[in-house]
């Protein structure tokens, strides 16, 4: 009876050995398919590291596509694989929020579950980071916020918060300050001459910096260079350029003929604007005028095909530079003295006017 025992034992032993050792296999394959699945990118830039060196793992999160963002975020790639030549080696996985925090939030904790010891977030909504920044105090991993800016009372939340991104007032004045030199050198934008310039304007997202402050600034800009301005109608696009498409649409059906100047946000949006106007057939004479931000690739080869008048360069390279350095920097705690910081823990960096006379030099970068 005893031996029976015994051996019902023994057995139970084996199989839970088993079973464990299993598991673990299970476990492997489901962590090396995780790994494939999740896109991590392992710069192949060849780099000789001791395994006692802590490697560098960044954790990205950004809010939706689209083509800015698609654009820094391949920026953000590259200065990577530049860095990893001359430190520890560098793992990055990105995830896409799709436009839900609750989402975002969720891709926070497995980051920080799978072992990232930096994040990178690109908040959906800028104004609700608590649970982010909660969850990354707790388990002590700093974070750089980018391009999508935290208000300042919850940057004060913890001292490992950083932000990279640009002043969006300067965007704006910039914008007006092309705009309204451009109407000044040529009294046929005020094509039926009333002394005043019949405009719309397409915005962003409601409640983003770049939206309210850009039109803000914009506007009042092109009215302190003495400006006569008449807004006719403007319309949020969320910096998509076939909503914008369809809201300068109804804009047109409302006011033919009657539009002098559209001012877009962003480069995608007044693009959408452009394709409105081709898909109603409008010959160029009776175009109005159009100014973007941004200097996306399609955004600089509009202003170089004279099509855009002007953009103004939200420097993406520069702040994924920034980004790159800052998180090296904090795993690595070492370099953090030579980031130069803007503002406490922000780092913004400078826009550019674009017009055709200097596109070429924002084409080749
Ligand atoms: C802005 C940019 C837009 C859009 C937005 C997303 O800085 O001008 O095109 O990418 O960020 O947050
Ligand atoms: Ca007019």
């Amino acid at each position: 009876m005893n031996e029976i025992v015994q051996y019902e034992i023994d057995l139970q032993i084996e199989m839970c050995i088993k079973i464990e050792v299993f598991d673990m296999k299970i476990k492997k394959i489901c962590l090396t398919a995780m790994i494939v699945s999740m896109g991590i990118l392992l710069c192949a830039c060849g780099n000789q590291q001791s395994d006692a060196e802590e490697k560098i793992r960044i954790g990205v999160t950004y809010y939706n596509h689209d083509t800015f963002l698609d654009q820094l975020i391949a920026c953000f790639k590259e200065k990577l694989c530049e860095l990893e030549g001359s430190t520890s080696e560098i793992i990055v996985t990105i995830r896409d929020a799709s436009g839900s925090q609750r989402t975002q939030d969720d891709q926070v904790m497995e980051l920080i579950n799978a072992g990232c010891n930096v994040l990178c977030v690109n908040l959906v909504d800028r104004a609700d980071p608590s649970e982010i920044i909660d969850l990354a105090r707790e388990n002590d991993v700093p974070i750089i916020f980018f391009n999508r800016e935290p208000v300042a009372e919850d940057m004060k939340q913890w001292d490992r918060l950083y932000y990279v991104g640009a002043y969006a007032e300067q965007s704006g004045v910039m914008q007006g300050e092309l705009a309204a030199a451009a109407i000044w050198s040529n009294d046929q934008i005020d094509r039926n001459k009333d002394g005043k310039i019949q405009y719309v304007i397409l915005e962003g997202e409601p409640g983003h910096q770049d939206t309210i402050i850009r039109t803000g600034s914009a506007v009042d800009t092109l009215k302190k260079n003495g400006i006569e301005l008449e807004k006719l109608s403007g319309g949020i696009a969320n910096w998509n350029r076939a909503q914008a498409q369809n809201r300068i649409m109804q804009m047109i059906s409302q006011y033919p003929n009657k539009i002098e100047l559209v001012l877009a946000n962003n480069d995608d949006m007044a693009l959408g604007a452009i394709d409105a106007y081709k898909k109603l057939n409008y010959t160029e004479s009776a175009l109005p005028i159009f100014f973007g931000i941004d200097g996306t690739d399609a955004g600089l080869k509009a202003v170089a095909d004279s099509k855009l008048y002007a953009t103004v360069y939200n420097d993406k390279e520069g702040q994924a530079a920034a980004m790159a350095e800052l998180a090296v920097a904090l795993v690595v705690k070492d370099g953090m003295d030579e980031i130069e910081f803007d503002e406490d823990r922000s780092i913004y960096l400078p826009y550019d006017k674009v017009t055709a006379d200097n596109v070429e030099k924002f084409l080749v970068e």
